[in-house]
Parts: structure tokens; C-alpha cells; sequence
């Protein structure tokens, strides 16, 4: 079967392990690297999670070592949402052997050299490390198929009024990476806060062996924190999972294109996406999603259990 080549840029993080268990699980995905980003938590937790993932799924993928902070400002983690070790409550086995620690830019330097056909990047942290890689070795753009990208909000963000968490903790990189020239397509808020998986049904994942039982667990612990917005969201919104499915098949998503900008410098502002709705600019950078098939999507993640669950 023909498989589409991805590298994943992750800092886990609850919906990044979903999104992974969501890829490695998927016979039509080739997941050729995982690089790891400071972001939910400190670059050194997001390795490691990373690296007890792959472990516990019995997957061998290169994984890197990214950006310990983004370009300019300082980082500032989302550990209120994601626990302070990323995973906190989730029954991994915290002590895995830990692979020869490989640089992250580099690491998709070599996967893109070696590759016979593009490569489609996924990067659903901070855009540190997809930043420096298009500013250190821009002669390997055109080895890129797109940039998928989990982030920003045409609406309303998370992190602040106007952003959202993954673009406001590095605007500086996602500006560079916006700007690129390289094909993007964003699942921001507007599409990946509606796809919640509630809680009534977790117990039928629990019942799906050793990875269900995984994703239960992640499911819960993500859940506390939703539980303490008030009722705003019926479960937790997996948004790292959208554009995962998005690359699997594009057609679960609907996408439209626009001028997208990123706000650098607003002092309200700082971090937002500023999608062009009115035609102003004719240059159209950004395929920007706003609605997601959630069942066609839940249909993958219990495929990937199964294929996972059978290694
Ligand atoms: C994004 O921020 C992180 O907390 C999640 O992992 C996701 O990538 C959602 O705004
Ligand atoms: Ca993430």
C-alpha cells in the first residue's frame, strides 16, 4: 500500500499522545520521524514522553531533540492543562531506554535528503523547530509536500482573547513559517475546538485493550481540566488529532484559502492569526480548516488502536 511519508513535530502533552496513537496506528501513514519541541511542557519532558510512547507501542521512529525555548520570548508552558510532566496520571512505564540523542533540525534535514518523494510535515506544538529548519536549510523546501499545522484561530483563541496556545508561545517562528512559501494548511481553533470525545464513551476505549486503555487514561486526565471551564465544552477537544486526520484524508475536513498574517508585536494581539476574510490581499498562503466529520475521525482513532494493539 502506498503510504504518505510524515515527520510529526510534537510537544506532549495529552492530544499530541492521541495524535500520535492516531499516526503510528495508521497503515496509510509512514511516520519517519517524531521531533520533539518545548511547549506543553519543558523540551526535556516532551522528548522523553516522545520516547516512552514509541517504547510502550513497541514503534521504532527517530525521534529529535528540538528547541529548548522558542526564538525570541521566554517560554511559558501549558502544564495547568497538560500536568507538569506532560502525561501526569497516564500508566506508562516512565523509565524506557533512551535513544542516542539525535538533533531534531537535523533529523528532518536527513529524512527529507533521503526521501524519494515530498514529505508532509505535522508540527502541533510551538513552531520553533519548523522555523529554524526553513531558515537553516531553505534549499530543502521544495522537499516538503505541505506543513499542516496545528495552531492558530481565525476566531477566538485560547491562550489569550486573540491566540491561540501553540502560535502565541512562538509567533516569531510561526510568522516565519507563514511566510514561507511553503504550502500550509491550518487547523486552528476554529475547527479543532469542536471535536470534543465525551465522556460517555470513553469506557468503550477502556474495553480496547492495551492501547484503549491508554487512550482512556489520556482521555480522562485531559478531561479534569475541561471540567474546571465551567461546562463550556461537553469533553475534551483533541486538537492535535485534526490535522493528523486531516493528512490521512483530506476529505474529513472542510478547507478554504486565505491571506493568513501573524501578529508579532500587538500588545493585546500578540500571537494572532489574521485571516484576510475580505479579500484584500490576492495572495492566498493558507488553506485554513473550519469543520471536521467527527465520526469519520473517531472511526481512525479506533482503527489505530486496533492496529496498534496488535504489534
Ligand atoms: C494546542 O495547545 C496545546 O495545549 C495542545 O497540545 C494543542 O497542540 C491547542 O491550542
Ligand atoms: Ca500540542
Amino acid at each position: 500500500m502506498k503510504k504518505t511519508p510524515v515527520i510529526i513535530d510534537c510537544d506532549p502533552g495529552y492530544d499530541d499522545a492521541l495524535a500520535l496513537v492516531l499516526a503510528l496506528g495508521n497503515e496509510t501513514l509512514d511516520v519517519k520521524a517524531i521531533t520533539a519541541v518545548a511547549g506543553n511542557v519543558p523540551l526535556e519532558r516532551t522528548y522523553k514522553n516522545a520516547v516512552r510512547i514509541c517504547h510502550y507501542f513497541g514503534k521504532e521512529v527517530r525521534i529529535g531533540l528540538g528547541a529548548v525555548k522558542p526564538l525570541v520570548r521566554e517560554l511559558e508552558t501549558g502544564e495547568m492543562v497538560h500536568s507538569p510532566s506532560g502525561l501526569g496520571g497516564v500508566t506508562i512505564p516512565e523509565e524506557v531506554p533512551m535513544p542516542k540523542k539525535e538533533n531534531a533540525i537535523e533529523v528532518i534535514k536527513s529524512v527529507l535528503e533521503e526521501a524519494d518523494e515530498k514529505v508532509t510535515l505535522i508540527p502541533i506544538g510551538p513552531l520553533t523547530n519548523i522555523a529554524l529548519f526553513v531558515s537553516q536549510y531553505p534549499e530543502l523546501r521544495n522537499k516538503i509536500q505541505e506543513i499542516v499545522i496545528m495552531g492558530g484561530a481565525a476566531r477566538e483563541g485560547n491562550r489569550t482573547a486573540s491566540a491561540e496556545f501553540n502560535i502565541y508561545a512562538d509567533a516569531e517562528a510561526a510568522r516565519i513559517v507563514f511566510e514561507s512559501g511553503i504550502p500550509i494548511v491550518m487547523a486552528g481553533l476554529d475547527v479543532t475546538n469542536a471535536f470534543q470525545i465525551l465522556p460517555e464513551t470513553f469506557s468503550e476505549y477502556r474495553a480496547m485493550g492495551k492501547t484503549g486503555v491508554f487512550v482512556s487514561e489520556v482521555l480522562e486526565r485531559y478531561f479534569d481540566f475541561y471540567q474546571t471551564l465551567g461546562g463550556v465544552f461537553k469533553g475534551p477537544a483533541i486538537h492535535d488529532m485534526v490535522p493528523v486526520a486531516y493528512v490521512i484524508d483530506p476529505t474529513v475536513c472542510v478547507a478554504k484559502e486565505y491571506h493568513v498574517d501573524v501578529e508579532c508585536c500587538g500588545e493585546f494581539t500578540y500571537g494572532r492569526t489574521v485571516v484576510d476574510f475580505g479579500g484584500l490581499s490576492p495572495d492566498k498562503n493558507v488553506k485554513v480548516l473550519f469543520e471536521s466529520d467527527h465520526q469519520r475521525i473517531i472511526g481512525m482513532l479506533k482503527d489505530s488502536i486496533c492496529h496498534l494493539n496488535r504489534r
